[in-house]
C-alpha cells in the first residue's frame, strides 16, 4: 500500500457526542481529533510516543495575548474547539473549517486557563449562527479560503485582558519571510496529548518562504497562505485552528489564522500553514463594514 504521506489536515479538535455544556476536557479521546475534515478517512492520526509539547510552547501570562479568543463550537456533530482573534470590539477572525456548519459558538475572551470560570478578566459570550460568516469560496477539499468572521452580539468592553490585534495595512505585500511571528492557542500541546490544552500556550517561530513550504505539501500551499518553520518541534496543533499568528515585533499585527498541518503529527517539523490575512483584507472590510471602527 502506498501511504499518502502528504495529507493536510485542519487543526481543529472535535468532541463528538459531547452534548452537554460541561465538556470533560481531560478525557477528550484523541481518535476524535480532526474528524470534521475527512480528507482521507482511512488515514488515522498516528500518535507518536516522542516527548513533546501549541507544541513545545510556553504557557501564556494573563494579559499577554488580549486579542486571543477561544471558540467552543456547537454543531449537529457535537462540540469542537478552535481559536480566533479579536480584530475590533465586536469582530473575531477565525478559520472557515471551524465555523462551517456551526449553530452557535461560546466565545472565550480574556482567558488564559479556559477551564477556570472565575478567572479574572475572562468572559464567555454566545454568538448565534446568524452572526457567523464563513468565506463564500471556502473549499474544504483543498483547504482554500479557510477564513471566517464572528460578530459578538454587542461590543465588548476593552481592558488589559481583552483588546483587538491590528490588521495589516491594506496594500501590504510583505511576504514576512524570515521575520519572527508568534502563534498561540489552546491546541494539543503534544502529539500524545488527548485533548486541547487547559492553559493558553504560545511559540515564537520564523516565517518560512511560501515556495519552500509548498514543497512539503505538494503544491497545496497558495499565495493566500503563510507558513511557519517548526524547527525544534514548536508548532501549532489540533485545537489551535483559526487562532492568531502575529508579528513578533510588538505591533500585534495579525498576519495569519491557523489553518492546517500534516496528519502524521504536529511534532514532526512539517511547516504549520495559516490563512494569510493580507489576502482577505477586502473581504474582512466588506463583511465588517463600518462597524469594525
Ligand atoms: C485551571 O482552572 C481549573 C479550574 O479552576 C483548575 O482546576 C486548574 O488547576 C487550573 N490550572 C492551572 C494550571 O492553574
Amino acid at each position: 500500500m502506498i501511504v499518502p504521506l502528504l495529507i493536510p489536515i485542519g487543526f481543529l479538535v472535535h468532541f463528538s457526542g459531547a452534548e452537554n455544556e460541561d465538556v470533560d476536557w481531560a478525557n477528550v479521546p484523541s481518535q476524535n481529533v480532526d474528524d470534521r475534515i475527512k480528507i482521507n478517512p482511512d488515514i488515522k492520526l498516528i500518535v507518536s510516543s516522542e516527548e513533546g509539547r501549541i507544541t513545545n510552547g510556553k504557557i501564556a501570562e494573563p494579559k499577554q495575548f488580549p486579542y486571543q479568543v477561544g471558540l467552543l463550537l456547537n454543531s449537529d456533530r457535537g462540540k469542537s474547539w478552535c481559536g480566533g482573534t479579536l480584530i475590533s470590539d465586536q469582530w473575531i477572525v477565525s478559520a472557515a473549517h471551524c465555523a462551517e456548519g456551526v449553530k452557535s459558538a461560546d466565545v472565550y475572551l480574556g482567558a488564559t486557563n479556559r477551564t477556570d470560570r472565575s478567572e479574572v478578566g475572562q468572559q464567555i459570550v454566545k454568538v448565534e449562527k446568524d452572526n457567523i460568516f464563513v468565506h463564500e469560496a471556502w473549499d474544504s477539499e483543498r483547504l482554500l479560503n479557510d477564513i471566517s468572521l464572528l460578530k459578538l452580539p454587542s461590543p465588548v468592553e476593552l481592558s488589559d485582558y481583552i483588546r483587538p490585534a491590528k490588521l495589516p495595512e491594506s496594500g501590504d505585500t510583505a511576504s514576512y519571510q524570515g521575520q519572527k511571528a508568534i502563534a498561540s492557542g489552546w491546541g494539543r500541546d503534544s502529539d500524545t496529548a488527548r485533548g486541547a490544552s487547559e492553559m493558553l500556550r504560545w511559540i515564537e517561530v520564523p516565517i518560512m518562504a511560501n515556495n519552500f513550504c509548498s514543497v512539503y505539501y505538494m503544491g497545496n500551499v497558495k499565495d493566500s497562505n503563510v507558513c511557519i518553520n517548526t524547527r525544534g518541534r514548536k508548532s501549532t496543533c489540533n485545537g489551535d485552528s483559526g487562532g492568531p499568528l502575529v508579528l513578533a515585533d510588538g505591533s500585534e499585527t495579525l498576519i495569519g489564522a491557523t489553518s492546517f498541518g500534516i496528519v502524521f503529527g504536529c511534532e514532526i517539523q512539517f511547516p504549520g500553514v495559516f490563512t494569510r490575512i493580507t489576502s482577505y483584507l477586502d473581504w474582512i472590510n466588506q463583511k465588517t463594514g463600518d462597524s469594525r471602527h
